[in-house]
């Protein structure tokens, strides 16, 4: 058996790193999902855990075991994944968002089963004979209010030390044009765009086609690979970022 990596490249880091799909409730028993497995989230963590790390998973709803040796924090809404990554960044040295955020959720959750038939105070969100609608409200940008904070005036910092951040972005058209704009916004150190077109790559599946953009506009075009070898990928490209260790 290997000894987890004490010695390893990410020895005495702290992680956080998103995994699976938020899930948005409707009533009591729906919500607003997407297919994301977490497959690609989990492996990142347990790759760095294997290098040595304190790994934080911030993970959604997803149909995997705990991974040994991780600290698992399981949420469910985007707002509740919003608030654990804040409960955690303070002292983290990496935050990788591999999760599928949901961009809205229903603006109101109702209190009991919504029935296909109702009528009255009950009718809400229906309004003709075979028709329901459920009005949505946007959820905050997890990333994009991190780029705001972090580089806000010092005494408003709510962390000291520089957090490298990689975000992903699962496009179905114009892959290198979307991930641009979002590494832009989202200030990143590098991002992960991931054509979930392609049947082999994204959503479900053990193996992912990555492109890599770089803040410095370079673009690196990694081959079809097993999601654990993407993750062993983008851990070796985190370790040069990290700041000098304070012993
Ligand atoms: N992300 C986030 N908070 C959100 C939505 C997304 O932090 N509310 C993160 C994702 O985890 C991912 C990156 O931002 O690392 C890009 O997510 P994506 O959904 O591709 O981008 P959006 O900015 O939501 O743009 P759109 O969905 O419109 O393409
Ligand atoms: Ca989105």
């Amino acid at each position: 058996a290997t000894v987890l990596g004490r010695r390893g490249d990410l020895a005495g880091r702290r992680v956080i790193v998103t995994a699976g799909g938020t899930h948005e409730p409707i009533d009591p028993v729906r919500y607003i999902g997407n297919r994301s497995s977490g497959k690609m989230g989990y492996s990142l963590a347990e790759e760095a855990r294997d290098r040595g790390a304190h790994v934080i998973l911030v993970t959604g709803p997803v149909a995997l075991p705990d991974p040994y040796g991780v600290e698992v924090q399981p949420v469910e809404t985007a707002l509740q994944m919003r608030d654990a990554v804040h409960r955690f960044i303070a002292d983290a040295d990496v935050l990788i968002m591999s999760a599928a955020v949901a961009d809205f959720r229903p603006a109101t959750q109702a209190t009991q089963k919504i029935k296909k038939r109702s009528s009255g105070a009950q009718g809400r969100g229906q309004s003709e004979e075979g028709e329901f609608s459920i009005e949505l409200v946007q959820n905050p940008d997890i990333l994009g209010e991190l780029a705001q904070i972090l580089n806000a005036p010092p005494a408003q910092k709510t962390t000291c030390q520089r957090l490298v951040r990689v975000g992903f972005a699962a496009e179905t058209e114009h892959l290198v044009a979307h991930a641009q704009t979002k590494l832009q916004q989202k200030q990143l150190d590098f991002l992960v765009a991931n054509d979930v077109s392609r049947s082999d790559s994204g959503f479900g599946t053990e193996t992912n086609k990555v492109l890599l953009l770089y803040a410095d506009g370079r673009i690196e075009d990694l081959p079809l690979m097993s999601k654990a070898s993407v993750a062993a990928e983008i851990w070796d490209r985190v370790v040069p970022l990290l700041s000098v260790q304070e012993q």
